[in-house]
């Protein structure tokens, strides 16, 4: 066989974070910052994982390697159990990605009778642990390298059945990684586009025509999803009715963002204003809930001095921010906000939302 190079995005929640954990609406769409693998084969029987960006190098010989029969895992840290005793499993980031690397392998290869030996890099644009879903990208291109590698993909293209798959892997790869995820990282990252997603029900895709440019800013500030999450309860527990109130209405402004989305009559402009006037509602709504930072109310100082409507994304308490960039203005513009933005410390990423998975 020869080389081929697989990829997938990353993700951004535009909006309904939080009030997703209660049984809300949230958007999330595809980043056109994405996860790239190269495959290349081997002469030996070996399975080599390399990931530069984060330190990873390890050589498997493909019999060591235990294959796995049914995807039930009960703790992501039985899969520890599974490294095979001559590699040592790295800290960090590496050793979820090695881990994984161990689970998939195991459940994809034990799907076919195939054994080959092949090198995976994997590059990726996104920064990890960041909020924009740095491990689904990895987990979907690892999962559609392996499915590739044993046959079980078409031969030309990806069809409906194919992502099904990829995705239904890449979940499992994020339960390794994560525990319990909610499972939109991974279907963003397979399908693209613009997805709303209500816990306990399927994806939806909207569909949509439009894509968005914006502004992503990493604060730099590390956040606990867990903490936030915890801080939310918390104050739920205290103030039910008010704090109701907020979760309804980021409900509210989710159901009006996929309308959006999915509107072909409105004009462009009317759109982008409309859009930016979410932005800012669901931003206040987080902010009144306990999740907003000094670093992301910055940002949205910064940009709101440019006219420009930005809110925090994922989960808050640092982390990142996204800012709604509207078609007509000039990159150059973008980028004096950027650097404005880059001198107070953060790290921007000018990207578009809604491109293919
Ligand atoms: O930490 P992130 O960016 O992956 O986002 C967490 C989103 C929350 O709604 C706060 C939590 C959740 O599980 O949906």
């Amino acid at each position: 066989w020869s080389p081929f190079v697989v990829s997938a995005p990353g993700k951004v929640i535009l909006f309904g974070e939080h009030a997703v954990v209660y049984g809300k609406a949230a958007i999330a769409g595809s980043l056109d910052m994405r996860a790239y693998a190269l495959v290349t084969p081997r002469t030996d029987n070996k399975a080599r994982m390399v990931l530069p960006d984060i330190g990873v190098d390890v050589l498997f010989d493909s019999h060591t390697l235990p294959l796995l029969s049914g995807t039930e895992l009960s703790h992501p840290s039985e899969v520890e159990a599974l490294v095979p005793s001559s590699i040592s499993i790295p800290e960090g980031p590496g050793r979820t990605a090695v881990l994984t690397f161990v689970y998939l392998y195991g459940c994809i290869f034990a799907e076919s009778d195939r054994t080959t030996g092949f090198t995976l890099c994997v590059r990726s644009l996104l920064p990890v642990g960041a909020g924009l879903g740095s491990s689904a990208a990895f987990n979907v291109a690892l999962s559609a390298t392996l499915l590739q590698l044993t046959g079980q993909l078409q031969e030309e293209g990806v069809s409906a059945s194919d992502s099904k798959l990829i995705n239904q892997w890449a979940f499992h790869g994020e339960q390794v990684a994560h525990g319990t995820p909610s499972g939109i990282d991974n279907s963003v990252a397979t399908y693209g586009g613009f997805l709303k997603y209500i816990k306990g029900e399927p994806s939806v895709n909207l569909e949509s025509t439009h894509a968005l440019r914006v502004l992503i800013t990493n604060t730099n500030v590390p956040k606990s999803t867990k903490a936030l999450v915890a801080g939310v309860r918390a104050l739920r527990d205290r103030y039910p009715s008010v704090v109701d109130g907020i979760l309804d209405s980021i409900d509210s402004v989710s159901t009006t963002a996929a309308t959006l989305f999915q509107s072909t009559s409105e004009a462009e402009e009317t759109l982008e204003q409309q859009m930016q006037d979410i932005i800012r509602i669901n931003h206040g709504l987080l902010s009144t809930l306990g999740v907003s930072h000094a670093s992301l109310e910055r940002v949205r100082e910064v940009t709101a001095a440019r006219n420009l409507a930005s809110k925090l994304t994922g989960a808050g308490g640092g982390g990142c921010a996204l800012t709604l960039i509207p078609n007509g203005m000039a990159s150059g513009d973008v980028d004096v906000v950027a650097r404005e933005l880059e001198a107070e410390g953060f790290h921007c990423y000018q990207t578009v939302v809604g491109g293919g998975g």
